[in-house]
């Protein structure tokens, strides 16, 4: 299913209120809900950990999108996996065993995602085509919403878009995703895009209005 997938990143939205946001995002009719996690070693940045994915999974009817920007993160996928996420992304940059990683994420029952920093070449992904569910092609450097969006994520795109074929991977981009950038990257072959400080932008998306609006945009 090749059709536009958009996964706000709750990065953006009122930390005071997640069980809102997500139903307010997905009343809007978002298909996922990026949830980036962050243990401020891999990126120098903290969020949260498995057990915040446990207490939104209520309030999530569709994917739950789970960006793990964590080294290591092999010690933790079980506890993600438990706590409800159905795609587990990892970084490759963040242990040495992808292979092994991917095939426990699966062996959990999740989908598994292999999130590429912008200076990482899209050959990384060559021996695990077979293994994998989607490729995050990040367009910011981790650690942050709100950064300015990479140009070379769109040559990145076309090329995994051609290494996968007819494989069934979602091609995703998480980064500075806006009303501008979106399209560059979807020409390209992207199927999934992460947006976060433009969809919340203006504080809490938990008004049809502002979700209404912002969404259109992208
Ligand atoms: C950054 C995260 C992104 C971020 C996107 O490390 O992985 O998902 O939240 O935020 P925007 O859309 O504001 O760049
Ligand atoms: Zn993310």
């Amino acid at each position: 299913d090749r059709s536009l997938k958009i996964a706000p990143s709750i990065l953006s939205a009122d930390f005071a209120n997640f069980g809102a946001e997500c139903c307010a995002i997905e009343a809007q009719g978002c298909d996922w809900v990026h949830v980036d996690v962050m243990d401020g070693h891999f990126v120098p940045n903290i969020t949260f950990g498995p057990a915040m994915v446990q207490a939104i999974r209520p309030h999530v009817k569709t994917i739950m999108d789970v960006h793990l920007m964590i080294a290591p993160a092999d010690p933790y996928l079980e506890a993600f996996a438990k706590a409800g996420a159905d795609i587990l992304t990892i970084h490759p940059e963040a242990g040495p065993h992808m292979d092994r990683s991917l095939q426990l994420i699966r062996s959990l029952g999740c989908k598994a995602g292999v999130a590429l920093n912008p200076a990482t070449p899209e050959s990384v992904i060559e021996y695990v085509l077979d293994t994998i569910d989607l490729v995050l092609v990040m367009s910011v450097n981790p650690g942050f919403g709100g950064q300015s969006f990479i140009p070379s994520a769109v040559e990145k795109v076309r090329r995994v878009r051609a290494m996968i074929g007819d494989r069934p991977i979602h091609i995703q981009v998480d980064g500075g995703v806006t009303a501008k950038t979106a399209p560059l990257v979807v020409e390209a072959g992207a199927d999934a895009l992460v947006a976060g400080s433009a969809v919340f932008k203006g504080g809490s998306v938990a008004t049809p209005e502002v979700y209404g609006d912002n969404m259109r945009g992208i």
